[in-house]
């Protein structure tokens, strides 16, 4: 992927890893939008940058989506790369019945999100030189945690939308998925502390490391998620499924 004078639409840039993204990719020259649903968090994240632009998008809603996809092609015609980065992650209970507002939010968000978002961009992006789409999945996305079983579910689904994508769409818009570990931001609360898990600095860092190579590989993954990535390759998925939902069972035991 160019790593310099694109224009870059990042949704969820108004916090965690969204909002890291867009600085990094700012400070390399680039011109960068980020969308969301609080204007404030997205003020903040632009602070005095010249070329940081905020939208606000609730990515929920269809009909939002198409007016926010005009309105971004007519002030920054020259958008070229779409990073969907939006998302919630919420905790689910699955042995007794339940509302399913959460699980319904959560693919709505996860997962139609940047199915409608990619679908009202992809013509534009395919005029643009050097076009690029990068979907934020999960590690996740590899070996489900069970209390967050329609989060999982709906990282899974990106990674296979994203397959789809890439090669559809070979030769005119590069697509690449992003599969983060745990870090820490405020994807749930407390996290952006929680010990365990990656600070977001160091996270960041590796990740533009992995952007920077040439060619960028079709997948970023930063060393810490290679546990969970490669867990059904190298034969050790039930370990693997096993030790990390045993980790969130006593996490959630000790806080109890
Ligand atoms: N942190 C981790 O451990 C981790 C691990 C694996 C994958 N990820 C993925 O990384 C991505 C970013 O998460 P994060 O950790 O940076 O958490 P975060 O700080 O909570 O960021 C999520 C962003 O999504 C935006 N968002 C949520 N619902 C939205 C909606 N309906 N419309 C528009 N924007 C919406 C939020 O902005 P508003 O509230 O202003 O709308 C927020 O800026 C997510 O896709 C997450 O699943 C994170």
């Amino acid at each position: 992927m160019q790593m310099t004078g694109n224009t870059i639409l990042i949704t969820g840039g108004g916090s965690g890893i969204g909002a890291a993204l867009a600085h990094r990719f700012h400070d390399l020259g680039n011109t960068v939008i980020i969308a969301g649903r609080r204007r404030e968090a997205l003020e903040e994240a632009i602070g005095d940058r010249a070329n940081m632009h905020a939208l606000v998008l609730d990515i929920e809603d269809p009909a939002a989506i198409k007016r926010f996809a005009a309105e971004l092609v007519t002030r920054f015609p020259d958008t070229n790369v779409l990073i969907n980065n939006a998302g919630i992650m919420r905790f689910e209970v699955l042995d007794k019945s339940r509302d399913l507002g959460d699980a319904e939010a959560t693919i709505t968000t996860n997962l139609l999100g940047p199915i409608r978002l990619t679908d009202a961009l992809v013509e534009h992006l395919s005029a643009r030189p050097n076009a690029a789409v990068v979907n934020v999945s999960s590690g996740l996305a590899f070996v489900p945690l069970v209390d967050t079983p329609t989060y999982s579910a709906t990282k899974a689904a990106i990674h296979s939308y994203t397959q789809s994508l890439r090669a559809a769409l070979d030769g005119t818009i590069e697509v690449i998925e992003l599969a983060p570990p745990a870090v820490q931001t405020e994807l749930t609360p407390g996290q952006s502390n929680r010990e365990g898990y990656l600070p977001l600095d160091a996270f960041i860092d590796e990740v533009m490391s992995l952007f920077s190579k040439d060619p960028t590989p079709a997948e970023i993954l930063v060393e810490r998620v290679g546990f969970l990535r490669k867990a059904e390759a190298e034969n050790r998925f039930d370990q693997t499924f096993a030790a990390i939902n045993d980790f969130a069972r006593k996490a959630r035991e000790t806080k109890a």
